[in-house]
């Protein structure tokens, strides 16, 4: 662990987040704001024959919203929509090698927004 511990991969993902962005006309779209701090999190998802193809993040949030977002769409990206919504914070922050025990409510965003864009995926789906 670095100093205010943060593991390294934490470090990484913060300072070169993948996948930021947003997709235009995404087949999924979740966005979910953080009842403890007030940061903001939206995902975007494109899906064919539901994979997840392309996914993208934009965030209004700290460092470890950043770290664990671009995480999260890394561990989403080429996956079947029903992995993905099986997903969770525990997850995502294992995969950064541990969050400090008062920022693990910061990666409920990321595997949150994910949920919430293949909810609306599978929604319009059913239309
Ligand atoms: Fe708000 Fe981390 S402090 S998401």
């Amino acid at each position: 662990m670095e100093p205010m511990g943060y593991s390294k991969k934490v470090m990484e993902h913060f300072m070169n987040p993948r996948n930021v962005g947003v997709i235009k006309n995404p087949d999924g779209y979740g966005k979910v704001g953080n009842p403890v701090c007030g940061d903001v999190m939206e995902i975007f998802i494109k899906v064919k024959d539901d994979i997840i193809t392309d996914i993208k993040f934009k965030t209004f949030g700290c460092g470890s919203a950043i770290a664990t977002s671009s995480m999260v769409t890394e561990l989403a990206k080429g996956k079947h929509v029903d992995v993905a919504m099986k997903m969770t914070r525990d997850d995502v922050a294992d995969e950064l090698n541990g969050l400090p025990p008062q920022k693990m409510h910061c990666s409920n965003l990321a595997a949150n927004a994910l949920h919430e864009a293949v909810k609306d995926y599978k929604k319009k789906k059913r239309k």
